[in-house]
């Protein structure tokens, strides 16, 4: 391989909130116990280096000294607009790109552009708690199209889904694709027919695919807007936060197709612009890193491999579907047929390994737990060999 992501990058100090955020996480009851032997594994985003021509970019971005007010330039949305094309076939225009500071933030602003106090908003649950708090944070009602759980595949229920989206105060679906934490990636039948259904209701779909570039070697991931005849009804986030691991630079992009759908959002979102860091580092991730993810991709190929069988000989009572994208694992625990402040106590406090609890992904979560993976596989291994340690008296 070019690149090593077996290295270890000691992040504390550099205000992380996985690795310096000991206070704040004791503080939310995310666990009891945070000292210099923990093992923070609980948030998406990587322990792993950079690219090393986002690193340059950002060191040419300093060197100029001057960090004055930005706009965006052609190249920006040029490297936008090749990648996707190179990459997934999806043609997207200039004017349809949205620059927005994070994608989590970019929700909560689609519920206020597209709906009302009085609309209800399709989610499916487990899912990644943002969905949920955008609809509840702006006061709208929340609808759960609960994802059905087959032995560890996730599926969905359309009939379910289409009564919910018949409702007449539906406006609005938060589509996670691929889904986090279940880590399924639609098939593009299953997309086609959410976008069908929602299309024939009037409800908009925002589709959150910012894990679409972390997928499986095997696995074909479809943007929602290129299965569909139209992509007017939809709203699809993109971004490098999660691709390259560049999320304190803030830089997510909404491709917006419909002009109405577009003006709405830009007047709710108010005047946002990229930092100059967050410019470069775009253009050097999608113009010059390609190589980069795709070899970072083999490495979690390799340490979800080495997880599955870990988890077969060593803890088979722990049940994970390999994930088909994303680098989240959500592991069921009720094999073991204690409480969930029990597994808790065992992760959290015993073997010292910080994940999240799956009551916090809503609905269905009980009895789970989340752990994201992109770290160098000994800090990966060492978590596990812990975590086996704390239940290895229950078989
Ligand atoms: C599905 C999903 N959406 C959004 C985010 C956060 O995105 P951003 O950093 O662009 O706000 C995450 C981070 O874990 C995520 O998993």
């Amino acid at each position: 391989m070019k690149y090593n992501f077996d290295e270890i990058v000691d992040r504390r100090g550099t205000y992380t909130t996985k690795w310096d955020g000991r206070d704040w996480l004791l503080s939310l009851g995310m666990t009891e116990r945070y000292d210099d032997d923990t093992i923070p594994l609980y948030s998406a985003d990587m322990d792993i280096a950079c690219a090393p021509k986002i690193v340059e970019a950002l060191h040419a971005a300093a060197d100029h000294r001057i960090f004055g007010y930005s706009l965006i330039p052609p190249e920006y949305k040029k490297a936008i607009i090749d990648w996707f094309k190179r990459r997934l076939d999806w043609q997207i225009n200039e004017d349809e790109i949205v620059y927005n500071a994070g994608t989590v933030p970019a929700l909560s602003t689609c519920v206020k552009a597209f709906t009302q106090p009085s609309d209800s908003i399709i989610v499916q649950l487990p899912a990644y708690p943002a969905f949920a708090s955008a609809t509840r944070n702006n006061g709208r009602k929340m609808l759960n199209n609960a994802l059905v759980n087959n032995n560890g595949y996730y599926t969905i229920d359309f009939e379910d889904f289409e009564e919910k989206a018949k409702q007449r105060e539906t406006t609005l679906f938060f589509l996670c694709s691929p889904h986090n934490p279940t880590g399924r990636v639609f098939t593009r039948d299953e997309l086609k027919r959410l976008s069908d259904i929602c299309a024939a209701n009037g409800v908009i779909i925002v589709a959150d695919e910012i894990h679409g570039d972390l997928i499986r070697q095997s696995e074909t991931f479809y943007p929602i807007a290129t299965v569909s005849e139209s992509d007017k009804h939809i709203v699809s986030c993109t971004g490098i936060n999660k691709t390259f691991n560049t999320a304190g630079l803030h830089c997510s992009n909404l491709v917006i197709t419909d002009k109405a759908l577009r003006r709405k959002y830009l007047r709710e979102r108010g005047h946002e612009v990229p930092t100059p860091f967050a410019i470069s580092a775009l253009i050097a991730a999608y113009n010059e890193s390609e190589d980069w993810l795709d070899e970072l991709k083999v490495y979690l190929d390799g340490t979800l491999k080495w997880i599955d069988e870990f988890l077969k000989e060593r803890m088979p009572k722990v049940k994970m579907f390999v994930p088909e994208g994303t680098y989240i694992i959500w592991m069921d625990f009720r094999g073991y047929g204690i409480s969930d402040k029990e597994v808790h106590d065992r992760i959290y406090s015993e073997a010292n390994v910080l994940l999240e609890d799956g009551f916090l992904f809503g609905a269905g979560g009980d009895g789970f737990q989340r752990m994201c993976i992109p770290a160098p596989r000994a800090v990966i291994k060492e978590a596990f060999e812990r975590i086996a340690g704390a239940f290895a008296d229950l078989g």
